[in-house]
């Protein structure tokens, strides 16, 4: 079985789609974390231009297991979250041939398997035929001060007008890039979390995989 969860950064899709597939016992793909390792490659290798990157992508091993990433066979898990890989990542995602890439690997990484998995396209373009799919959404404010959250815990400096304005450029880049845009499948079910906690969000998907 195949349960997809897309929305953007912050809508709690990402904590939710990991407590699913705990509780279900399925396996989860985070393919944020893909476009992540990528921007995160091009920082560190200096690849500033578009192709330099997809030259390199036939050389590169990206692997996930469990909840960890690698980049070659080095661990990058822990350093894909600061703000600098963040706005690499969405730029990075802009780029149709890294998208060809991550995408045939999510669907390796799913083949024969019970599987949740979360992003922007995984219920319109990677997995169109999903068993569930699930399209979580919040207001900016909302995801703005998860955001600034998870940032103080890695003790990086911010404020809440500043991430709101990240959030929004970031929305709009997601939305309106030509290759495989942020976009809500005709058959997902939408859920607003704005004013929901996540062990509810989790809850509420569960009992509809359920029935
Ligand atoms: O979900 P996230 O914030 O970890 O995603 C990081 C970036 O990757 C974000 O800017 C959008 C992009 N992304 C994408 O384009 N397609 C996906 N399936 C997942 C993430």
């Amino acid at each position: 079985m195949i349960i997809t969860i897309d929305g953007p950064a912050g809508s709690g899709k990402s904590t939710a789609a990991k407590e699913l597939a705990k509780d279900l016992e399925f396996d989860f793909l985070d393919t944020g974390a893909m476009y992540r390792a990528i921007g995160w490659y091009a920082l560190n290798n200096s690849l500033e231009q578009n192709q330099e990157l997809v030259e390199s992508l036939e050389s590169l091993e990206l692997k996930l297991d469990q909840e960890k990433v690698f980049i070659n066979g080095q661990d990058v898990t822990g350093q894909l979250r600061n703000s600098a890989v963040t706005e690499k990542a969405s730029l990075v995602a802009i780029i149709p041939q890294v998208r060809e890439c991550l995408v045939k690997l999510q669907r390796e990484f799913a083949s024969g398997k019970n599987i949740v998995s979360e992003g922007r396209d995984q219920g319109t373009v990677v997995f169109p035929d999903a068993d569930f799919k699930f399209y979580l959404t919040a207001s900016v404010k909302k995801r703005a001060e998860r955001r600034l959250k998870e940032l103080s815990q890695d003790e990086e400096e911010c404020c809440l007008e500043e991430i709101e304005k990240q959030i929004r450029e970031r929305d709009n880049r997601d939305s309106t890039r030509d290759s495989s845009p942020l976009r809500i499948a005709d058959d997902a079910i939408q859920i607003d979390t704005s004013e929901m906690v996540i062990s509810d969000v989790v809850d509420k998907l569960k009992n509809i995989v359920r029935g």
